[in-house]
């Protein structure tokens, strides 16, 4: 019932936009104005390092890639509520790619959403941030991905239903929702601190999927980066919040999670941040972590936008209990029998990951969370850190166990390892699926 009678509000909604649409067909710059890198831009290697760089801490990778594709050569399809689209290619093939783009047209593509040909882009493609880099950086982006290998791999046609296939539409969402201008240095602060505002609001995007989205799919900029949804995970609240932010999170601790995917005491990282770590953020230099840390401590704390109370165990649950055991007489139920069998010999009866320090789970706010949402998902997925091995990885079990099942075990996790009653039905396992 939410869900259609949020439907029916985009619906309407998106009739408003629609009208802002013809509005903004006159004011957005869908001209080509003409762009130039400052006197300080880097030239030759230099600049194919400088855009390396940034192409590695914007992701660009991530979404440009089909599955078993050549990189930057796109295909990954985006389910929207109303449809598909895919990725396009972004290596420099002439026909299929972006070789006969004009610098003009890419620095519009990426700070403004507008393709090639004028069309207006959807927002999949994070343009909501990138607005806000710095044309030098853009120019160096496309000076590296210039130096690709030009992939032929022509990418599928959207498809969408009508009202949504009228990409003009999308232009009154960005009138209301893009920011205009590039990022601003703010000489109060050090440049530490400028760097990893920058990082964290423009390049790496975290707003994209820790922000929470209204509506009209805008990023609740009031609420930045307290929680957001990407896929059905849940991307935490990073804010400074000390019950279900990051607030007591030491340094070194968010420093560790974001480069390597894992820090004691809080759980490893799985879903999109798992992906977005292995590509992006594992490669960036530790001065760009400590800026990104440094910048994080200074997001105001907001409390988290879940429904239900979501805290990242506050205290080590090893600390809190006794390392758990089975109960007498295999007495617990189907979830702990589950775990048992598939699950103990990795994680341990007390969460401790055995032998495994990436397995551990004390302190994760996915068994933190009643609604086991990130929960569920890996459990049917798997995740894998890049040293991860048949033997150490962590495996998908979607074939193995029915809804019922994972339900049950997620159940059982919740209450076991965050103190927390689970409410995870089979209903929302066979969603997760
Ligand atoms: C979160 C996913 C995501 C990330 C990250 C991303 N893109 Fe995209 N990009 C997309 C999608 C999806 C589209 C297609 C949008 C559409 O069809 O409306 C797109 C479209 C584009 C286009 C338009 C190409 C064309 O043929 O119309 C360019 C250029 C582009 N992206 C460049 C980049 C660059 C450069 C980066 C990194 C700085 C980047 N993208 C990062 C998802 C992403
Ligand atoms: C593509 C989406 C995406 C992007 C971009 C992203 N994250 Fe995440 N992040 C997630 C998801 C999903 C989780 C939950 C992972 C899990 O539960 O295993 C997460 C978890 C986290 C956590 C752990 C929070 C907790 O309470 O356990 C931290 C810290 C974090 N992200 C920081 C960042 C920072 C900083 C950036 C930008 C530099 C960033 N993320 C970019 C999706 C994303
Ligand atoms: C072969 C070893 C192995 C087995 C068996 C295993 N896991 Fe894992 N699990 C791991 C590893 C390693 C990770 C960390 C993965 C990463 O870093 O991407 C992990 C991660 C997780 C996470 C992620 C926590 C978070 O914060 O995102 C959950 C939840 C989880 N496992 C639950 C289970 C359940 C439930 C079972 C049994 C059905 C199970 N695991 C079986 C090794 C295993």
């Amino acid at each position: 019932m939410r869900h259609l009678s949020r439907f029916l509000f985009v619906v309407c909604s998106l009739a408003v936009v629609a009208a802002v649409g013809v509005a903004a067909f006159f004011f957005w710059p869908h001209d080509l104005a003409a762009v130039e890198a400052s006197a300080s831009q880097p030239h030759g290697a230099d600049l194919i390092a400088r855009g390396r760089y940034l192409t590695i801490a914007a992701d660009c990778e991530a979404c440009h890639t089909g599955p078993g594709g050549q990189p930057f050569a796109g295909g990954l399809a985006f389910k929207l509520p109303f449809g598909t689209i895919y990725s396009p290619n972004i290596t420099p093939d002439n026909d299929t790619g972006i070789g006969s783009w004009s610098d003009a047209e890419f620095v519009r593509a990426v700070r403004s959403g507008v393709g090639k040909h004028g069309e207006d882009l959807y927002p999949a493609f994070p343009y909501t941030s990138y607005a806000l880099l710095s044309t030098d950086d853009i120019l160096a982006i496309k000076a590296y991905l210039g130096k690709l290998k030009p992939v032929s791999n022509r990418s599928r046609a959207s498809d969408l239903s009508f009202p949504f296939n009228q990409r003009w539409a999308v232009r009154g969402w960005k009138l209301l929702f893009v920011p205009w201008g590039q990022f601003k240095v703010d000489d109060r602060k050090s440049a530490e601190w400028n760097n990893g505002a920058y990082l964290v609001e423009a390049l790496a995007h975290c707003g994209e999927c820790h922000t929470p989205r209204g509506l009209l799919f805008q990023r609740k900029q009031g609420e930045a980066l307290s929680g957001g949804e990407v896929d059905g995970w849940k991307a935490w609240n990073i804010t400074s919040d000390k019950t279900s932010g990051i607030g007591r999170w030491s340094d070194d601790a968010i420093a560790s999670y974001i480069s390597t995917g894992h820090t004691d005491d809080h759980g490893p990282a799985a879903g999109a941040m798992r992906q977005a770590i292995d590509l992006s953020l594992s490669k960036l230099p530790r001065s760009d972590i400590d800026a990104i840390v440094s910048y994080l401590r200074t997001v105001p704390a907001q409390p988290s936008s879940y429904e239900g109370a979501v805290v990242s165990s506050v205290v080590p649950a090893a600390q809190t209990s006794q390392p758990w055991t089975p109960s007498e007489q295999g007495s617990g139920g189907l979830g702990e029998k589950i775990f048992e069998g598939a699950c103990a010999s990795c994680h341990g009866w007390d969460g401790s990951g055995q032998n495994n320090p990436r397995a551990a789970l004390l302190g994760s706010h996915a068994v933190n969370d009643p609604s086991g949402s990130n929960l569920v998902r890996v459990v049917l997925q798997g995740s894998s850190d890049p040293e991860g091995t048949a033997t150490t990885a962590m495996p998908a079990f979607a074939q193995a166990y029915s809804d019922t099942e994972i339900a049950a075990l997620a159940n059982y996790m919740i209450g076991h390892f965050g103190n927390q009653k689970g409410q995870v039905t089979p209903n929302d396992v066979a969603q997760a699926r």
